[in-house]
């Protein structure tokens, strides 16, 4: 099939690179035009595990290719995924003007009749909208709109979209419906579930998907505040709650909380989406109060630990939102170090791939070219992105190297036993804290 994508960031591109390895010709458009120009070339413009090599192999296949005209990349298509940002609006409404203008772009150029499906994560009503909008600007024109909301995790987006464990489609007419199931039969033959149902119900379970990972995220933070209290071990809590398969052990790792674009901006746009149908719920502003509470907690061990941090060292290993992301978008590890920032200590940080997005981000933080730079004269080292490379860490080094061995644990990385071996006083999430006897901190 002919399918156009507007939008190639995180979402838009693994599905270009996914519908062209299914078979399809595709073509990809955004309204940066530095990154089509990177990606004509053959790079993709952020880090993502595997793609690389997807965008290489399907870019030689000459089913894909990217253009920064939407003129070159309509035309002839017989569905146009809309994949752009939804950035939240200063009152939590999701900004939709993207999502519109795409809409307008594709009725511009449609040259027959033609699926709109929007991936972008949407309130409920968005298609609607959309529908009457294409209509007003071509009504020479068949379109049907549809909501087709990506599940895809960054760090694993490719496993996700050319293996997903459901294939989602909201729509009204057969003939739309029949155009979606051709676009997704590669993967339906090989089982993946397809769930076909209305618009609204689409739009709304890809909030509610969201909204519920990051309540499970902070139901286990809250948790964790109350075992270390407790004496007890949040890490055993989560996994005896999560034998229980009504309950699941996914999402119950306590930390340093949530980041990343999604969860936020899901959390406040369903709280906005509720309100404008004449409900409330207050459960959603929860979630996102315990997790601001959890970098909170952070910092304040960080304090606890160190008294006054006033020009006192603090290293954060990783930077990224997640590992295997050089996203730093809404990062708990960039949140923490702003509030270390305003209270004067020296905080320097380092990632395997996110440190210059995220001196960008924020320019007071001292990035460093490795784990044992960061470590060297700090005061107290906090991990904050659970990276595979930290696991292996030389930890008599590290100890070595640090001012004062003291060690915050944000991800339950670090194992409690070798950290007592090795002399730290450490502090995981929601665990016992190992404080070795003589140690005056
Ligand atoms: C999330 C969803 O998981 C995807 O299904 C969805 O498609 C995507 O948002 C989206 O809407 O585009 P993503 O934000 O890429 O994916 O990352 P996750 O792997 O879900 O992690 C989000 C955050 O939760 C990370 O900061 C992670 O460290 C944190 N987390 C995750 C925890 O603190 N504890 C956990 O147990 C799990």
């Amino acid at each position: 099939m002919k399918i156009a994508v507007i939008g190639t960031g995180h979402v838009g591109l693994p599905t270009c690179v996914t519908l062209s390895s299914l078979g399809h010709e595709v073509a990809g458009t955004d309204a940066n035009a530095e990154s089509i120009a990177l990606l004509s070339r053959g790079t993709p413009p952020f880090h993502e595990p595997g793609l690389d090599e997807l965008l290489e192999q399907q870019a030689a296949s000459g089913r894909l290719r990217f253009s920064s005209d939407i003129a070159d990349v309509v035309p002839g298509a017989e569905v146009v995924f809309i994949c752009v940002g939804t950035p939240p609006r200063s009152d939590g409404r999701a900004n939709l003007l993207a999502v519109e203008l795409s809409a307008r772009d594709a009725a511009r150029h449609a040259t027959g009749p033609l699926v709109v499906a929007e991936k972008s994560t949407v309130p409920a009503g968005t298609a609607a909208r959309l529908k009457g909008l294409l209509a007003r600007e071509r009504p020479d024109v068949e379109f049907e709109v549809v909501s087709n909301p990506e599940f895809l995790r960054e760090g694993s987006a490719l496993a996700d979209s050319l293996r997903p464990d459901r294939i989602v489609i909201g729509a009204e007419a057969e003939w739309a419906f029949e155009m979606m199931r051709r676009v997704y039969e590669p993967l339906t033959r090989k089982g993946s579930r397809l769930i076909e149902t209305d618009i609204a119900t689409a739009e709304l379970a890809k909030h509610a998907c969201n909204a519920f990972l990051a309540l499970k995220i902070s139901f286990a933070n809250a948790l964790a505040r109350l075992t270390e209290r407790a004496g007890a071990d949040m890490v055993e809590v989560a996994d005896v709650m999560g034998s229980d398969p009504r309950i699941g052990r996914a999402y119950l790792d306590a930390g340093l909380g949530y980041g990343g674009s999604c969860f936020h901006k899901d959390l406040l746009a369903l709280q906005r989406v509720a309100e404008d149908l004449g409900t409330d719920f207050p459960l959603l502003r929860e979630v996102a109060r315990l997790n601001e509470e959890a970098i909170q907690a952070v910092a304040d061990k960080t304090r606890e630990a160190l008294w006054n941090l006033e020009d006192k060292r603090v290293a954060l290993l990783g930077l990224a939102f997640k590992p295997e992301t050089d996203d730093v978008r809404f990062s708990p590890a960039l949140a923490l170090a702003q509030r270390l920032l305003r209270q004067d200590a020296r905080v320097v940080g380092y990632d395997p791939r996110a440190s210059a997005n995220a001196k960008a981000e924020l320019p007071a933080l001292e990035i460093c070219v490795d784990p044992y730079e960061a470590a060297a004269g700090a005061h107290c080292l906090v991990l904050c992105t659970e990276w595979d490379e930290f696991s292996h860490l030389d930890l008599a080094r590290l100890k070595s190297l640090m001012a004062y061995p003291i060690v915050i644990d944000g991800r339950n990385l670090f194992d409690g036993n070798a950290m007592r071996a090795h002399g730290f006083t450490y502090y995981p999430t929601g665990r016992r804290a190992v404080v070795p006897d003589r140690a005056a901190t």
